[in-house]
């Protein structure tokens, strides 16, 4: 079914799974309102790639969205959003964006020991949006990065509580958390689903930072200030659209076991930097 049929949707893409912990707050604070998702599993992890390569999936999924009816992307992917965001916006600029970046503000204003753990993946650091967040937001706060080697693979096959999952994350706090860190920002959308397993080892003086939450506000204001309305919480389901570049199986067993969600999932084509179905 084409979705420009009915209500035009959200877009919302990532390289694999993570974007789905968006989709979840999308789907929690916008009820109703029709969303089409795609997961670039065919190039997943993005951030151990090229900016310029990211950039160039990122707007080819843009298109596509925006080919489909899409009357907002949420880019639910730190690394595009640092590889992509400001160029999506001159490329097509009709077009409303909401992206990430990891939520460094609210961790500096929060934490009281003044030393914050970041968490994500190599496009992400590299990006002047990471850059621009530190100079604006840092603010004296001593920051330790990590990009968590072979977490993404691990969420994305699944292994939300493996041992190995758990030990690329004890490896990586069990420092930071000896050098005083008492705030965790999750700066890949990927992260938010091995919360339990973070939380298990910080303990419970550490907060954990998902900026899904407030990534779908902002979803929302952006709508409620647009000319279309809000179309109103249905009483049938609302409408949602999952394609992957990947394995489509794969895919409908990630949206069962991670957000409790069964859907027919399609099968996308890259065709040089086209998409198509
Ligand atoms: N989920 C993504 C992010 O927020 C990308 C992870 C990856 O593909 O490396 O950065």
């Amino acid at each position: 079914m084409n979705p420009s049929s009915t209500h035009s949707p959200i877009g919302v893409f990532d390289s694999g799974v993570g974007g789905l912990s968006v989709l979840r707050a999308l789907r929690a604070e916008l009820p109703g309102q029709p969303l089409i998702y795609i997961a670039d599993q065919a190039h997943v992890p993005y951030g151990p790639r090229p900016l310029e390569e990211v950039r160039a999936f990122s707007e080819g999924i843009t298109r596509f969205l925006i080919d489909q009816g899409a009357r907002l992307v949420v880019v639910a992917c730190n690394a595009a959003s640092a590889a992509a965001l400001s160029s999506l916006r001159s490329t097509f600029p009709a077009i409303p964006f909401v992206g990430m970046e990891p939520a460094v503000k609210p961790a500096a204003e929060n934490s009281a020991s003044r030393v914050v753990a970041v968490l994500a993946t190599p496009a992400t650091f590299q990006g002047a949006l990471y850059a621009s967040v530190v100079e604006r937001f840092a603010n004296g706060v001593t920051l330790l990065q990590d990009t968590c080697p072979g977490l993404v693979a691990e969420i994305e096959n699944g292994g939300l509580k493996s041992r190995h999952t758990r030990r690329i994350l004890a490896q990586t706090l069990e420092p930071m958390l000896a050098q005083g860190a008492d705030t965790v920002v999750l700066g890949c959308t990927h992260y938010p689903f091995v919360i339990p397993l973070i939380e298990q080892i910080a303990g419970p003086g550490v907060r954990v930072i998902d900026p899904a939450p407030a990534v779908a506000r902002q979803a929302r204001r952006m709508l409620e200030n647009s000319s279309e309305p809000l179309r109103p919480a249905p009483s049938t389901p609302p409408r949602e659209w999952f394609y992957t570049t990947g394995d489509p199986q794969k895919f409908s067993k990630a949206l069962r076991e991670l957000i409790q969600l069964e859907a027919p999932v399609g099968q996308l084509h890259w065709r040089g930097l086209t998409l198509s179905a």
